[in-house]
């Protein structure tokens, strides 16, 4: 159950967050455009503990699509820098908050020295048992639907389940992260309204909250305010209350 704290604020128990804008940010401040990305390592880091402080289960944050291969190599060499950055100096604070790292998305085009930082981090909290944190690189929503339907395909072929077994059950057990629940809350910066590709099958009943702010402007305030917002929804998953 969700807990109620004061007027409408409620916690959700699984929020994910597309954070857009920090190319925005950086443009209205006259910047290069890494330079948002660096300053959105700050709300990542606001964000993350400020949801583990209130009781958030789980935590999916968007941090590069399969879609941004196509940026400059220039701009993606400096997102993996700022990750194998953030996953080397924020350890302590995950282990400190108790957060459990989780990966979502394809493995295959990512480096090797970012698997492995990712691999080693991963190890590393997997005995924490505070708020689950994944992060969603070389993710897209459509390509994960495609994984789940092959990895089903295959054990049908080999005859290990059959067809009719196949239920939103045995597809969500086939998800990257299948321990996740689906989000409650889904929060998009940078005033845009898109799903983006972004957790297609897992988003289908979650509220959509969109701050205006751009990523590296998103602070403790900003999610209170979406938390807020979705204290005030009535969530009736299609049935009449
Ligand atoms: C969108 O802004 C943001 C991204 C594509 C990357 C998000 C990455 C970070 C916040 C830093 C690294 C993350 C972690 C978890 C360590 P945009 O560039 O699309 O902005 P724009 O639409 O204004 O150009």
């Amino acid at each position: 159950m969700k807990a109620k704290a004061n007027d409408d604020f409620v916690v959700p128990r699984s929020v994910a967050v597309i954070m857009d804008g920090n190319g925005r940010w950086a443009k209205q401040a006259g910047l290069e455009r890494i330079r948002g990305h660096e300053r959105g390592i700050d709300a990542v880091r606001t964000t993350v503990t400020e949801c583990a402080r209130l009781g958030v289960q789980a935590l999916v944050l968007y941090a590069f699509s399969e879609e941004n291969w196509q940026r400059p190599q220039r701009e993606i060499d400096l997102l993996f820098k700022l990750l194998k950055r953030f996953l080397t100096e924020e350890l302590s604070t995950l282990m400190k908050n108790g957060v459990r790292l989780l990966h979502s998305g394809r493995r295959d085009r990512l480096a090797s020295d970012v698997l492995d930082l990712l691999d080693r981090t991963v190890a590393a909290t997997a005995g924490n048992t505070g708020m689950k944190l994944s992060l969603a690189i070389s993710y897209g929503g459509r390509q994960e639907i495609v994984d789940a339907a092959r990895a089903l395909a295959a054990k049908v072929a080999s005859g290990a389940m059959r067809a009719t077994d196949i239920d939103e059950a045995a597809i969500h057990a086939h998800l990257y992260q299948p321990s996740l629940p689906d989000p409650d809350l889904l929060i998009r910066t940078a005033g845009e309204r898109r799903i983006s590709n972004f957790l297609l099958w897992q988003v289908s009943y979650a509220e959509i909250h969109v701050a205006d702010v751009c990523w590296p402007e998103f602070g403790a305030e900003h999610l209170h305010a979406a938390f807020r917002d979705y204290g005030r929804r009535t969530r009736k998953f299609g049935k009449v209350l």
